[in-house]
């Protein structure tokens, strides 16, 4: 019997998933989890939401609530969901856990104490009415390269070139529409990745052999082109705040506590019972566990560069990723799920129609591997029809009155 942690990237807190969310992560993971468990070993299956980010502070502002009610609102609409979709989690838990806080402070001191914490000073946009800084895309104007009034401060989504928000002619604030928007020198705490580089570069060689290739190339093109210092600090409200003198009023970014998070869960469900479990067993000096993670593609370089060099910086026995595996994306009948249109299916909603196993089926069915893949009810219908009701329902119909009529 071996032991096995499973994760499950950690689902955005805000918005409602779809199915595209289900299969790029959840569902497999869930298959995979049980399938273990069916073997006879021993496994750890944690996931939980990634609450921290403008994002968040950007939906409570809209739903016109505090950012700690609007999370707590949408973590039991996901737990729901995720229930009625039969995810077999051994814990859904939140990044923004004291557990994960005080993971998350102690492995930022340690990166801090070994040298690889730099500060630096940046310009930023600040919306004066908004009384925040403002991350790239909440900013909006026209593009200095193709005139799309709607390009976004990071990037024009109609030219697709790479943009500085102060490039933006009319630059206007995303969340409030304010255009008094003053450009300010703040300082920030970066990650030095290059320093920890060597290290992560000997430890990623000895994955080559067990990752699948699409993950490891995806990491090897990130070495190859070289790594940068990488911010890790906010000027947010909503996040844990920056635990070193002088940046109390700043917090974590989000993606430097959301793959901590996984740990921080782990601790979550070992608090529950403190005299059956031990998340350190784990995660900490653990012994003899391999750690299989699942994510969509676009998570693969901050799974297999970005955290695992935070665990190395450390200088302590982090358990890391034995086995990566990433996800293309689901497209819906040929185009992009969208909320905000009403393009697409979304998971509550799709458990109300039709029973969870029906969308798990096809979702595994069509899972997408190799390349992108599409639903389409039409495709829907006919493999729930054909495959599971027909062909495998028909066969385990017939099994199980032979079986039964031998008895
Ligand atoms: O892309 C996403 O949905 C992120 N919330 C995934 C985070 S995974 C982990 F790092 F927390
Ligand atoms: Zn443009």
């Amino acid at each position: 019997m071996s032991k096995i942690l499973i994760t499950s990237a950690l689902p955005y807190i805000n918005g409602v998933p779809h199915l595209g969310h289900m299969v790029g992560c959840l569902l497999p993971s869930d298959v995979y989890a049980r399938f273990m468990r069916m073997m006879g070993n021993e496994v750890l299956y944690i996931c939980g939401n990634d609450e921290h980010g403008t994002a968040s502070e950007v939906g409570a502002l809209k739903e016109n609530m505090p950012v700690q009610e609007y999370c707590d609102k949408y973590h039991a609409r996901h737990a729901q969901t995720y229930a009625d979709f039969n995810l077999s989690f051994d814990y859904f838990g939140r990044t923004s856990s004291e557990q994960n806080k005080e993971i998350t402070y102690h492995i930022f001191e340690q990166l801090d104490k070994n040298g690889f914490i730099e500060e630096r000073t940046m310009k930023q946009v600040y919306s004066v009415d908004d009384g925040m800084f403002l991350a790239d895309r909440y900013i909006t104007g026209t593009c200095p390269h193709c005139g799309y009034e709607k390009a976004r401060g990071d990037q024009c989504e109609n030219c697709t070139k790479v943009l500085e928000p102060t490039e933006l002619i009319n630059a206007r604030s995303t969340i409030s529409g304010s255009t008094n928007l003053e450009v300010r020198e703040t300082k920030h705490l970066f990650l030095n990745l290059p320093k920890i580089e060597n290290t992560l570069t000997e430890w990623l060689k000895t994955k080559e052999a067990f990752w699948p290739d699409v993950a490891y190339s995806i990491a090897k093109k990130w070495l190859k082109e070289g790594l940068q210092p990488r911010c890790i600090t906010r000027d947010l409200k909503w996040g844990f705040p920056v635990n070193k003198p002088g940046y109390e009023d700043k917090v974590f970014y989000v993606w430097f506590d959301a793959p901590i998070g996984y740990i921080g869960i782990t601790k979550q469900w070992s608090d529950e019972k403190p005299n059956e479990r031990n998340w350190k067993d784990w995660w900490l000096n653990a012994k003899d566990i391999r750690y299989v993670e699942f994510m969509g593609k676009d998570n693969v370089p901050y799974h297999s560069i970005t955290f695992p060099a935070t665990l190395l910086g450390t200088k302590e026995e982090w358990t890391k990723v034995d086995f990566l595996k990433g996800f293309s994306y689901l497209t819906f009948e040929g185009g992009k799920f969208s909320k905000s249109e009403h393009r697409g299916v979304f998971a509550e909603d799709a458990v109300k129609e039709f029973p969870a196993d029906y969308w798990r089926y096809w979702l595994m069915a069509n899972a997408p591997e190799a390349s992108d893949s599409s639903f389409t009810f039409e495709s829907f219908v006919g493999t729930i029809n054909k495959d599971l009701n027909g062909v495998l329902g028909n066969f385990v119909q017939r099994v199980m009155k032979m079986t039964a009529s031998k008895l």
